[in-house]
């Protein structure tokens, strides 16, 4: 039997409609235009890109958008400065710094300085703690998009074992948090490997929901996957000018019960979802 495809860009389509209807009401009732500013810093080649798909999707949304781009030799001390400055402008409502950002730049001091208020990303200590506490501000978009994407498949998560394969602070620490939270998380049980795990592949193969997030091509194989799992692939690998997930997506879709293709996957959906924040950021500011 093969899988159905959680098609990640239909219903990111869904869910960007949505958002453009309650932006327009937004505006007419506040006549305040929600706006997100990007912080781009050097020349890497994906960032720039995922920068300008999130850009084109805010404005078909009605959102504003602007994009700040620094030479990759920017000093600490002026992204800083510059970050400092969006906090204060009222007109900004999101702010977003794309990551990785240069390596002579210490990520954590940039994203402690951001608002937590603008802070769409979720990625500030004091949005952390509110998800980690059941009682979040923001959800990351790429776990929240995630969980949307299960949500859409209408399977039964209470007490199902979800093995998520990465432990980053972007997608596998707060994606745990949210299949663990009871109610309107997945109430599921949760595991997360990563590099130094032993019995990865028994581990795997125990897994009612699997969420691969490692960041190597093909990694989840068709042995490890029990029959019937359904499978998240947030992985985006290059491989001879090809996208490739961290799933050997044709073997593992004759096994799983639904699973995410790459493209066309999780990555939408973390477009769709950072929409939405932007608009609670401009709600709740
Ligand atoms: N780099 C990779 N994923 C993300 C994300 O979700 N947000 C930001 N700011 N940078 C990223």
């Amino acid at each position: 039997m093969s899988a159905e495809i959680i098609d990640g860009k239909k219903l990111a389509i869904t869910f960007r409609e949505q958002v453009a209807q309650e932006v327009a009401q937004f505006k007419e009732q506040s006549q305040i235009v929600p706006h997100l500013t990007a912080i781009l810093v050097g020349e890497d080649p994906a960032s720039a890109v995922y920068v300008r798909n999130k850009q084109r999707a805010c404005e078909k949304a009605g959102i504003q958008s602007t994009l700040k781009r620094l030479p990759a030799e920017t000093t600490q001390d002026k992204l800083h400065k510059l970050v400092q400055e969006l906090n204060a402008d009222q007109s900004v409502h999101g702010i977003l710094v794309q990551l990785p950002l240069p390596k002579h730049i210490d990520e954590v001091a940039i994203l402690d300085v951001v608002n937590p208020l603008k802070d769409v990303d979720a990625f500030h200590p004091e949005n952390v703690g509110l998800i980690v506490q059941g009682r979040p501000r923001y959800l990351p978009c790429t776990p929240y998009g995630i969980q949307q994407m299960i949500l859409s498949t209408e399977m039964e998560t209470a007490g199902k074992h979800a093995v998520i394969l990465g432990r980053s602070e972007i997608v596998g620490k707060p994606m745990a948090m949210l299949l663990i939270q009871r109610g309107l998380g997945a109430d599921a049980t949760v595991t997360i490997c990563h590099s130094r795990t032993q019995n990865l592949k028994e581990i795997v193969q125990s897994a009612d929901i699997i969420i691969a997030a490692i960041g190597k091509p093909e990694f989840v194989t068709a042995d490890m996957v029990k029959p019937g799992a359904v499978v998240i692939d947030v992985g985006i690998n290059r491989v001879n000018e090809k996208l490739v997930g961290d799933v050997a997506f044709d073997s593992v879709k004759e096994i799983a019960s639904a699973i995410t293709p790459v493209p066309g996957g999780v990555g939408p959906m973390t477009i769709a979802m950072l929409l939405k924040n932007t608009l609670t950021a401009a709600r709740i500011l």
